[in-house]
């Protein structure tokens, strides 16, 4: 049943579970004997991480990261504070972050420059959406499931106020519940 707060769905479990198994496939390729460190970061990527890192038919890690910058709103402030540091020391190793979507940039832009200072020796991000018209900083992603519009989007991880992450599909909200 579609959340009564939902306008429109933009992708459904099936659209999203077909780009999680293709981006599986490559990734499975990429870091075949590599070991990577996938990093997850929370909460949005949760839902996309799990599915992802079970189509990913080769060893790995897992590790996640909290970082702040958008309060419960939805503009980015271009603050990123630590909240919950990863367990795992990734100096030398392959390190994969995983996202839910780029917005600005920002928030990836700040954690590349982290895991770079600790000596990683590869980074490359993987996220499920891009919304790549928002960007303020030069950041590119090495693999994007899906551009999306410049529209605030919820489900399947993404959140407004902490709430619809647990859509299995990805939608826009009535302008209504967030004006
Ligand atoms: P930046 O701007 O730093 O932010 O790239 C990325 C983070 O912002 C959140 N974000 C969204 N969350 N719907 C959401 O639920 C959206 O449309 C949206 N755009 C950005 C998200 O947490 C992401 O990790
Ligand atoms: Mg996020």
């Amino acid at each position: 049943m579609l959340h009564p707060d939902i306008k429109e769905v933009l992708y459904s479990e099936e659209d999203i579970s077909k780009v999680t198994a293709d981006l599986g496939e490559i990734l499975t390729k990429e870091y075949e004997g590599k070991y990577p460190l996938v990093i997850g970061v929370l909460k949005g990527a949760v839902m996309f991480m799990t599915d992802l890192s079970r189509k990913m038919d080769c060893d790995l890690e897992l590790d996640f990261m909290d970082v702040s910058s958008y309060g419960s709103g939805i503009e980015s402030t271009g603050d990123v504070k630590i909240l919950k540091d990863l367990d795992t020391s990734i100096e030398g190793r392959h390190v994969l972050v995983v996202e839910d979507i780029i917005d600005t940039g920002r928030t990836l832009s700040h954690l590349i420059e982290l895991f770079r200072y600790r000596k990683a020796k590869s980074i490359k991000i993987v996220t499920l959406l891009d919304k790549k018209e928002r960007r303020v900083v030069d950041l590119k992603a090495d693999w994007v499931g899906i551009n999306v519009p410049n529209e605030f989007v919820v489900g399947y991880g993404l959140d407004f106020d902490e709430k619809y992450r647990n859509l299995p599909y990805i939608g826009v909200l009535k302008e209504e519940i967030y004006k």
